[in-house]
């Protein structure tokens, strides 16, 4: 992602125009109290038939529902498939890096792994899709799970507060989990994923279609004082921390890296029937892409990759607001 040019930016928001106007009307005080009705009964109704997890995946699930994060391991979950996403994902990384110190990313602060790349990796794709990550991520959003693909980013330690490394809230429904995998060691210096754990005036409201965009400084500001060190979980860790959070309760950011570039995937997850559906397909893949990928996955997996498809027909009419 380059600085945007005035231009590009026009084009951009023209092409947002439809899902923020949609947006927007979602926040109206009638029309959010009626949807918010169906939520609820929606999740009343599935409550019995939410899986039984095992002792480490509940407390990844009362960690969402506590402080909004969870911090484990690869080596700690001992998932099947991981070697393989980690030789594939880490080889991905390690060019990446290369083409970094060679300058191509110059002007750029994050670069994407283009889909032609993941293409060739399905199972980096796949790797989340098995069931016990499924039966957490639908233990905490209380609803059957749709499985918005991944963002494998490639971040550039330049200090700017631009795009995600802003504090925002993901606007893609209710409550979303994103597990996120660090495929090196990111410390304080190498941008961090950060939650925050207080409110301040106007943290739940939306600002227009979306939730105020803050730098650190206007954050605190609205805050009032300077943010502690309980106010925030910077999630640093070593080489294959895996971290579950929610995205769209919290307020969160990439902590600007400042030393060295960092490299993780984003794996996305909200409910089957999105809140706002329009802005839910911020990834690489085309629509054929993700039936490709699709196509060889389990009856549940599948189910989640072609969310899409439950998506009621007014909604789907609304198109996507993508990057
Ligand atoms: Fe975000």
């Amino acid at each position: 992602m380059k600085q945007e040019t005035v231009r590009y930016r026009l084009a951009r928001r023209v092409r947002s125009l439809p899902a923020e106007t949609v947006s927007r009307l979602l926040g109206m005080p009638r029309i959010s109290r009626r949807l918010n009705e169906a939520y609820e009964t929606a999740r009343a109704s599935y409550r019995p038939r939410l899986p039984k997890l095992p002792a480490l995946d509940m407390e990844i699930v009362a960690g969402l529902e506590k402080n909004g994060v969870h911090i484990t391991s690869l080596d700690e979950l001992r998932l099947p498939g991981t070697q393989a996403l980690w030789t594939s994902a880490t080889e991905i990384a390690n060019t990446y890096s290369l083409r970094a110190s060679a300058g191509e990313f110059a002007g750029e602060y994050t670069v994407r792994v283009g889909a032609d790349d993941l293409m060739r990796h399905p199972h980096i794709v796949g790797w989340p899709l098995q069931d016990r990550i499924l039966d957490i991520v639908e233990t905490y959003l209380g609803l059957p799970s749709a499985y918005g693909t991944l963002n494998f980013l490639y971040t550039l330690a330049d200090g700017r507060q631009v795009a995600a490394r802003r504090w925002h809230r993901d606007l893609e429904d209710r409550r979303m989990v994103k597990v996120v995998v660090y495929l090196h060691e990111v410390d304080m210096d190498a941008g961090p994923l950060e939650i925050l754990h207080c409110s301040f005036p106007g943290s739940d409201a939306l600002d227009g279609s979306n939730f105020p965009i803050l730098t650190q400084e206007m954050l605190e500001q609205r805050l009032g004082t300077t943010l502690n060190s309980g106010d925030v979980t910077t999630c640093t860790g070593k080489a294959g921390t895996v971290i579950f959070t929610d995205v769209a309760r919290r307020y969160h950011r990439g902590r600007p890296a400042i030393a060295r570039d960092r490299c993780a995937l984003f794996y996305n997850f909200f409910s089957r029937a999105p809140l706002r559906p329009f802005f839910c397909e911020r990834h690489v893949f085309s629509p054929g892409q993700i039936r490709e990928l699709a196509a060889d996955q389990s009856a549940r997996a599948r189910d989640c990759m072609l969310w899409r498809s439950n998506v009621p027909l007014l909604a789907r009419l609304v198109p996507s607001a993508r990057l």
